[in-house]
């Protein structure tokens, strides 16, 4: 039974890193004609609305979105991601949070296509609900780990795949690393974006040390810390480890990051890191 609600969370500061990051790895696939195919294994709702109950339990979109709503400094490599998120707002106002599915939809060309996997039935008929008409994109309830083994290799042979479990069960992390060793045997020119959040430092340890002991070659990993790692049971920060990151991606995240930091870290604790588990 699953109990995680994207909607409590949508548009915190774990959000906006993951999402500018996306945002970057969605414009690398841009830049040649031939189509690129998109795999969500936990896609959420698609799209969150910021007045409501959910969201407004905790706003923690105060201390991710909001920050860099009307800010007028923004960066070339997040304005983009900026876009994405105003094109679901019809006004000035910020009102409304597109989930992973909605910002990658917003840059697909017409021969790119997406598959969305979620297992949640409530989020799962508001995802087939705004897909509904869209003939690019697929919605399937299945179990995201089943749709690396279903979905790879895609037909297109280019694109990326965001692993964006809850992490609610105790066996996630092993669950994740099995399903992509075995993905990555399969496609291994692919794009994997692996989310993950940061409580202690000692889980983030072991589940890097896993992923270098898959042999595969090319992780490039970004963490952003708002807290200190001294308290475990809160979300002091979230990291990504990209495997095969486009070309540039770090050297586009060593000008983002830093500002990212410096606007979603309320009292100037934490940092933003940016390190090869294994390079090329
Ligand atoms: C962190 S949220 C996804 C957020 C979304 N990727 C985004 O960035 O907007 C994780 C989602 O995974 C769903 N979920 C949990 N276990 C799953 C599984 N094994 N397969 C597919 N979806 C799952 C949850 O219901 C939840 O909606």
């Amino acid at each position: 039974m699953l109990s995680y609600r994207h909607g409590f969370h949508a548009g915190n500061f774990a959000d906006v890193f993951k999402h500018v990051i996306l945002t970057r790895l969605v414009q690398s696939q841009l830049g040649k004609d031939k189509p690129f195919f998109y795999l969500d294994t936990h896609a959420g709702a698609g799209a969150y609305d910021l007045t409501s109950v959910m969201a407004k339990k905790n706003r923690e979109f105060n201390g991710g979105i909001s920050r860099l709503w009307e800010r007028p400094d923004v960066p070339g490599g997040v304005q983009d991601y900026l876009d994405a998120v105003r094109a679901v707002n019809a006004t000035a106002d910020l009102q409304a949070y597109p989930g992973s599915p909605l910002i990658v939809r917003h840059f697909l060309r017409p021969a790119d296509r997406m598959v969305l996997c979620e297992l949640h039935s409530k989020d799962f008929e508001y995802l087939q609900e705004e897909f509904a008409r869209d003939r690019q994109v697929t919605v399937q309830m299945i179990d995201g780990y089943h749709g690396l083994k279903g979905f790879l290799p895609p037909p297109q042979k280019r694109g990326l795949v965001l692993i964006d479990p809850a992490f609610e069960l105790k066996d996630e992390r092993a669950r994740l690393l099995e399903a992509f060793s075995a993905a990555h045997k399969r496609w291994s020119s692919g794009i994997y974006a692996i989310w993950y959040p940061i409580q202690d430092r000692q889980t983030v340890d072991w589940f890097h040390r896993q992923l270098i002991r898959t042999g595969f070659r090319n992780m490039l990993g970004a963490e952003l810390r708002i807290f200190d790692e001294d308290v475990p049971l809160r979300m002091n920060g979230t990291g990504m480890v990209i495997v095969n990151p486009p070309w540039q991606l770090e050297q586009q995240l060593e000008v983002i990051g830093p500002w990212l930091w410096q606007v979603l870290s309320p009292q100037g604790r934490g940092g933003f890191r940016l390190n090869w588990l294994v390079p090329e």
